[in-house]
Parts: structure tokens; C-alpha cells; sequence
């Protein structure tokens, strides 16, 4: 990978080296007391502004037998019930807005494939704390005034396009605001107007990949340094994979729109172990899906988010359906991090008794020699045994035996590394369905 600085114009510091002091923001200065007692008062201040101007959070902390001046400690969050994406729902669409709607100065919403979307909205002071976490995050990942920042998360209801716009705008970055979709436009934007870094779904920018590709263009050479890459799971394998074709840094950033959309937590350029978490602003639990307690430091389970300084839409122990564990901070010693998402509790296959998440499929699929990194599963039902098909695309020119070695490879990977046996296909170039945004993995055929 390139070491040479950015632009040495304006980059400063070369990227993969850690942030100059003076780059920190305010938030991001407080050593770790500090931050826990920021944390208590903001989070009682949550409580109190929850409780006493939305009804719903009224109705649950009654029907628990807690009040929020009965938070006098952050363990005592754990009192509180959860808030889930059903009650977003069930309030559809403004029904958890704390603040008079004449304050609410944006709001978006989920795709809502399944059922009502769920719709969330920013005061102007939330637009501008989403902004300053942005920021903080492209800095985390190596971005520095003055840079060109292609963005190709989607614009409008997403929180992924206009989120990463306003927040490299605060970092001071110059925009380039192309959304999602027009492919072969976007590629000849990247050579024309020269970004150093792009933020956009790491599947759409397998697409992008193929693009500079089907165009000629080698993508190692364009002036792209750093990706920002989120909105889905992906895995170390998907990083190496990306940073080698696009000779980048390839980092991570994580959100949702409930709690606020993308800079809820990001990974650091110069460590790239895990996303911190921006705990001045969202403050993180670990439970046990099942059980609903609460995990040691270090053990794996649902990640659960309670909003410090949310003025439109505090949520309160947000069960995001996401799975990781919680890790001590690094790179920003006083904030907690994340582990890399391995997937979500929905994207979770449980066949014939095991569980299986594309995530483990995505690191065979990208560790096996002549596929290219383009897959799906395919569940179907055969009598009353469930049954799982991988399609993984061939590398152009992949001779037929090898594509059997191929399949055979993947199919013991699988079965070696999940437990399970599944089916494979090696199907030819440019056949399988490619992403513009958010990738599905899983066509679930099977009958209701
Ligand atoms: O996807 C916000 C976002 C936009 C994040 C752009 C990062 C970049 P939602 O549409 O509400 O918001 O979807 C949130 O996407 O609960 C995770 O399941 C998944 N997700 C988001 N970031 C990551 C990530 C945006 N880095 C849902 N790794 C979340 C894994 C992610 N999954």
C-alpha cells in the first residue's frame, strides 16, 4: 500500500499515522473520568427529557417502577427498559419526537422493506452534533481539510448520503455529492475530479471496482487514498480484498438511523482494530439477545445504544439487532470500541440446528483462489430439510475443472468452518445481482 502523504498541499500528516493533538476535537480531549461523568449528567438529562415529552418512554418507565431521577450511576441504565424498533413503528411516523414539530428541522426514514419505515428527526442542534461526529469520523479515518471526498451513499430518506455530506463539509472537506447509481458516470468522476477518499457501502464498491475495470482503467492508479466503508457488514477478508484493487485504507464506520445515522462509531486509519464508538454522544451496552442481561466487557451478543445529546428523538437502550462485543479503547484511549459487526440477529440462518451468517460465508467465499468477491444464498426447501445454495461468480477465464475445485473448496469451507453442508455454484462472470447501495445476501425461497 502507498504510504505517500495525501496531498501535500493539504494533508499534513501522511495517512496510517495517528492524528495530530490538535486535530482532536473537544469531546474527543476528555480522558476517561472525565468522560464517565459527562456521560451520568448527559444521561440523566436524556432520561428526564425522554420521560417527561414522549409518551411511550412515559408509559414504559411507569409500567418498570423507575423514574429518571432514579439513574444515579451509569449502571443504573440498566433499570430502564429497552426501546425497540416496534415501538418506532407503533409511533409511526412522529409519534417519539420530543420536541414541538416546528423544531424539527429534517427528518428521514428507513426503507421499511418490512412493514411502516421507521422515521426519525434531527433538531438543529442534532444536525450539527451528527455533523461534528462525521467529521470526527473522516479525521479518525485519515481525512484532513481540503480533501476531496466522494460520496456515494445514497441521498435522501438514507441517513448514508446526506449524513457523510454534512460531516465532510464540517471537517472541511470539499464534496463531491453523487449518491448511488449511474456507475460508469461515477467512475469517470473519480478520474476527472480527483478525490482522495470515498464513502460508500463496501458492496457498491465491488461494483465501482468492476466499472474501472470493465473501463480499462486500473484502479490502483485513480487518486482515491482512503475508503469510509459501512451501511452493511463486511470482514477483514473484503478489506484486504478492496485495499489491494484500489491500493487504499479501507476503514470502517457504523450507525443507524435510530440513533442517529452513520458516525456513531469508526474505526481509527492507524490502528484499524475496531470502531470506537463516540461514547460523548451514544452510549453503548452489550446484552444477551436471548436473556436480555447484560454481557461482560469482551463477550459477544446485541449492541444496545442510549443517546446522550439527542434533542428530537432521545432514544433509550436501543436494541439495534446488531451483533459484536465491546473492547477497550485504542487509538482514542478513553472510548470503548467495537468489534467489526459480524451480522445482524435477523441475518442470522439457523440451518438444520446451526446458525449461519453471511459474514462467515463472505470470508470463504474471498479466501478462495479464481471466484470473484460477488456471492448469494439461496435457501430453499427440499421436503422438510431446509437447504442452502451459495452462487459465487468465476473469475473471467476460469477453466471448468477449476471451477469444481473451486465449488468443492468452498463447500468444505463451509462445512469445515460453519458446521453445515451446503450446495455450491460457481455461475459465470457478471450474472449475479450487483449492489448500488445496501446489499441482500439471502433470497429466502423457502415456503411460509
Ligand atoms: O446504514 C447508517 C449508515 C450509513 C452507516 C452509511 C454507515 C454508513 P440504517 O439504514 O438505519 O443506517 O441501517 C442501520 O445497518 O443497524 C447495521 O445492521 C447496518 N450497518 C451500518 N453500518 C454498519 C457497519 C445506516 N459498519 C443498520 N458494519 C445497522 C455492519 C452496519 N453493519
Amino acid at each position: 500500500m502507498s504510504s505517500s502523504p495525501v496531498d501535500p498541499a493539504v494533508s499534513g500528516p501522511r495517512v496510517g499515522e495517528p492524528i495530530p493533538e490538535h486535530l482532536l476535537d473537544a469531546g474527543e480531549r476528555m480522558g476517561a473520568e472525565q468522560l464517565r461523568e459527562y456521560q451520568l449528567a448527559r444521561l440523566r438529562a436524556t432520561l428526564r427529557h425522554a420521560y417527561d415529552n414522549v409518551e411511550l418512554y412515559r408509559r414504559k418507565f411507569d409500567a418498570a417502577g423507575v423514574r429518571p431521577e432514579d439513574c444515579r450511576t451509569l449502571a443504573d441504565l440498566a433499570r430502564f427498559p429497552f426501546t425497540t424498533k416496534a415501538d418506532l413503528r407503533d409511533s409511526y411516523p412522529f409519534g417519539m419526537f420530543a420536541v414541538p414539530m416546528s423544531e424539527v428541522r429534517r427528518v428521514h426514514a428507513s426503507s421499511g422493506t418490512t412493514g411502516r419505515p421507521t422515521v426519525v428527526g434531527y433538531t438543529e442542534q442534532d444536525l450539527s452534533t451528527w455533523a461534528d461526529v462525521v467529521a470526527r469520523s473522516i479525521r479518525a479515518a485519515g481525512g484532513r481539510p481540503g480533501h476531496k471526498v466522494h460520496i456515494s451513499y445514497g441521498y435522501g430518506l438514507f441517513t448514508g448520503g446526506l449524513g457523510a455530506h454534512y460531516g465532510a463539509e464540517r471537517a472541511g472537506c470539499t464534496v463531491i455529492p453523487a449518491s448511488g447509481g449511474m456507475t460508469a458516470r461515477q467512475v469517470q468522476i473519480i478520474q476527472d475530479f480527483e478525490p482522495e477518499i470515498i464513502m460508500v457501502t463496501p458492496s457498491y464498491m465491488l461494483t465501482l471496482l468492476d466499472e474501472f475495470e470493465r473501463q480499462g482503467v486500473d484502479p490502483r492508479t485513480t487518486s482515491l487514498r482512503i475508503g469510509i466503508f459501512g451501511a452493511e457488514p463486511w470482514t477483514e477478508e473484503m478489506r484486504r480484498e478492496i485495499e489491494q484493487r484500489l491500493d487504499i485504507h479501507a476503514v470502517d464506520i457504523y450507525g443507524l438511523s435510530e440513533v442517529m445515522g452513520p458516525g456513531v462509531a469508526q474505526e481509527c486509519v492507524e490502528t484499524k482494530d475496531g470502531l470506537h464508538v463516540w461514547e460523548d454522544h451514544f452510549y453503548p451496552e452489550v446484552v444477551d439477545p436471548l436473556t436480555d442481561q447484560a454481557m461482560a466487557e469482551g463477550d459477544s451478543g446485541e449492541l444496545v445504544f442510549t443517546s446522550l445529546t439527542k434533542e428530537a428523538l432521545p432514544v433509550i437502550r436501543y436494541r439495534t439487532r446488531d451483533l459484536t462485543r465491546l473492547l477497550p479503547g485504542t487509538a482514542r484511549p478513553a472510548f470503548r470500541r467495537i468489534e467489526k459487526i459480524s451480522g445482524r440477529c435477523d441475518d442470522m440462518i439457523i440451518l438444520r440446528g446451526v446458525n449461519v451468517f453471511p459474514s462467515q460465508i463472505e470470508e470463504i467465499v474471498l479466501r478462495t483462489p479464481g471466484v470473484a468477491p460477488h456471492f448469494q444464498v439461496q435457501l430453499t426447501r427440499r421436503g422438510r430439510m431446509d437447504h442452502m445454495t451459495v452462487s459465487v461468480e468465476a473469475r473471467p477465464g476460469l477453466a471448468p475443472d477449476q471451477r469444481q475445485l473451486a465449488e468443492a473448496s468452498i463447500a468444505k469451507g463451509v462445512k469445515d468452518g460453519v458446521g453445515v453442508t451446503v450446495e455450491v455454484a460457481v455461475v459465470d462472470p457478471e450474472t449475479l445481482e450487483r449492489s448500488v447501495g445496501k446489499i441482500r445476501r439471502i433470497k429466502d425461497l423457502r415456503p411460509e
